[in-house]
């Protein structure tokens, strides 16, 4: 991302700029967690790197895209995990990634066989044909990420991977996550559990009232800090600032 900025018009004349100017960076098989308070900008700034939103100045470049002159090749790079789920009540997870995997324009056989993977990774086959509004939190949210995976994106978005999981699904998923990695994946991902950014991200960046506070590799960052924990970093960064 070069300069990635975002401004919000918030009445007649007033606007307020949740995002200015990161600078941030993740390749193949690394993790780029992005940490901050709420209101801080993380997923002001996950939007724009997915295309959802255009930058008011500045860019992000994904896969070797820009985001504002190839949004479409962006697109089929990426796959978008967000927090308000937007999953159709009435379709259920097959009837769900089908369409998604359609939409990505994979064939009929490729499908069948990516949603058979897909559920064996989530371990969704016993709710694979239950209704969407019947489902439990934990349920609709594996089924949030089987669908950001479904066309087996190079390039993973997530925000806030394992809000509303329990213990043992929230292991599922960072442990899914680290195979992601493994296998080459970019993942960038926003959190405000400090545990899971320590167990998963190679890098961090700290976002605070849309400005990159701390940026850079978790073990060079925890040397910086006095406690050596990013929840004790998180504090200096954020009470540093206030
Ligand atoms: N569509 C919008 N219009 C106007 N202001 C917005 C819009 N979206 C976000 N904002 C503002 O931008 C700022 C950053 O919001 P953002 O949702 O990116 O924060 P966040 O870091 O994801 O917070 P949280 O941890 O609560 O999810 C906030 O001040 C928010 O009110
Ligand atoms: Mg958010």
């Amino acid at each position: 991302m070069v300069d990635l900025t975002k401004r919000f018009k918030v009445g007649k004349e007033e606007s307020i700029t949740a995002v200015k100017k990161l600078n941030l960076e993740a390749k193949s098989g690394e993790v780029l967690g992005i940490l901050g308070p709420n209101g801080a900008g993380k997923t002001t700034t996950l939007r724009m790197i997915s295309t959802i939103l255009s930058p008011s100045s500045g860019t992000a470049v994904v896969n070797g895209n820009d985001v504002r002159k190839n949004p479409l090749q962006v697109r089929q790079s990426i796959g978008y995990l967000a927090t308000e789920m937007g999953l159709y009540e009435r379709l259920t997870p097959v009837e769900t990634l089908t369409f998604f995997a359609r939409i990505n324009g994979l064939d009929q056989g490729l499908i069948d066989s990516r949603i058979e993977e897909v559920f064996n990774i989530l371990d969704m086959g016993d709710f694979g044909d239950r209704r969407t509004d019947k489902l439990s939190t934990g349920m609709k949210q594996k089924l949030s990420l089987a669908r950001s995976l479904i066309h087996d994106p190079p390039i993973l978005i997530f925000d806030e991977p394992t809000q509303g999981l329990d213990l043992m699904t929230s292991k599922t998923v960072t442990d899914y996550i680290k195979e992601f990695k493994q296998g080459g994946k970019t993942i960038i991902l926003s959190t405000h559990i400090m545990s899971v950014a320590e167990k998963l991200c190679d890098k961090i960046a700290i976002l605070f009232e849309g400005e990159i506070k701390a940026y850079g590799n978790l073990d060079a960052l925890l040397e910086r800090s006095e406690g050596s924990n990013l929840e004790s970093l998180f504090f200096e960064v954020v009470n540093g600032e206030s």
